[in-house]
């Protein structure tokens, strides 16, 4: 595979499964003419609770697939690889393997946000074991405002309720406000809380019937979907890099039969699928 072409070609959205999908159809409906190709690695999701070396392993086995379906630009939708893989890629990989193309994630483009929010500067993160426990959120939000506090909250149950459609049923309460009453019970004056995991948005009239009234949740996908205009805008170079057709191409390592009823949960649309195998 030659890495070094800089044929034009789609932006790459890839998150371990679905939840990634919230953050596509942020940046389809922002940017409508752009070329996409999503890729879930449904077959070895959750990522949320597995080591650094695996999701990073993962991860870079998905951006060079990517690569190979012509992204020069390809958006880490998922905070956990976010948190653990994408710094390695940047500094390691792609300055060897990919010099030209980039790799950019969800946690920089979301803590860029906050400040002009919180009025305390008491920030609540709520995201995977995998993400809270890296710390990438607070280390962030301390590089952009270092007088701020940040309290991190993990919520492993979350990503199953979503990924088993149990996520809108009764069922889902019990977990949502056992987490966001432990966050809060670690400082009352928090009043901008980050949905720091890209399945949280379809939980959100949950997260908001559950947290106190003057608390603002912030979901990321317009956020990340401004950022990546505006990265474009500032980046000519890599702008005429991304085709625009307005196509929209949808890769799974599960079965596309699957992947197609989930997609239409967070799409509300009907998805033409394919099958790959990421080694
Ligand atoms: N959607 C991923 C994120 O934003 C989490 C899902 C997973 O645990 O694989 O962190």
């Amino acid at each position: 595979m030659d890495l070094n072409n800089k044929q034009p070609g789609p932006i790459g959205i890839f998150d371990s499964g679905y939840g990634g999908l919230t953050i596509l159809g942020n940046i389809r409906k922002r940017m409508p003419e752009y070329d996409y190709i999503y890729l879930g690695d449904n077959a070895r999701a959750p990522y949320g609770t597995r080591s650094f070396e695996i999701v990073y392993e993962f991860t870079r086995e998905a951006v060079l697939k990517l690569f190979e379906y012509g992204c020069q630009l390809v958006i880490l939708a998922c905070n956990t690889a976010s948190a653990k893989a994408l710094r390695s890629i940047q500094q390691k990989d792609l300055p060897r393997i990919a010099p030209d193309r980039r790799v950019l994630g969800v946690i920089r483009p979301t803590v860029e946000a906050i400040g002009g929010i919180t009025n305390t500067g008491k920030i609540g993160v709520l995201g995977t074991t995998g993400t809270i426990q890296s710390q990438s959120y607070l280390l962030e939000i301390k590089k952009l405002y270092p007088g701020y506090e940040v309290f991190g909250e993990a919520c492993p149950m979350w990503v199953p309720l979503v990924e088993n459609n149990e996520h809108q049923f009764p069922g889902a309460d019990y977990f949502v406000r056992q987490n966001i009453d432990h966050l809060m019970a670690q400082d009352t004056s928090i009043d901008t809380v980050i949905l720091g995991c890209t399945h949280y948005p379809l939980l959100l009239d949950k997260i908001r019937k559950f947290l106190p009234k003057e608390v603002c949740p912030v979901p990321q996908g317009e956020l990340v979907a401004g950022s990546l205009k505006n990265y474009l805008f500032r980046h000519p170079d890599m702008d005429i890099r991304c085709t625009k057709n307005a196509t929209c191409r949808f890769l799974t390592t599960e079965s596309p039969q699957k992947f197609s009823a989930a997609a239409s949960l967070f799409l509300q649309e009907k998805v033409e699928v394919s099958r790959i195998v990421l080694e």
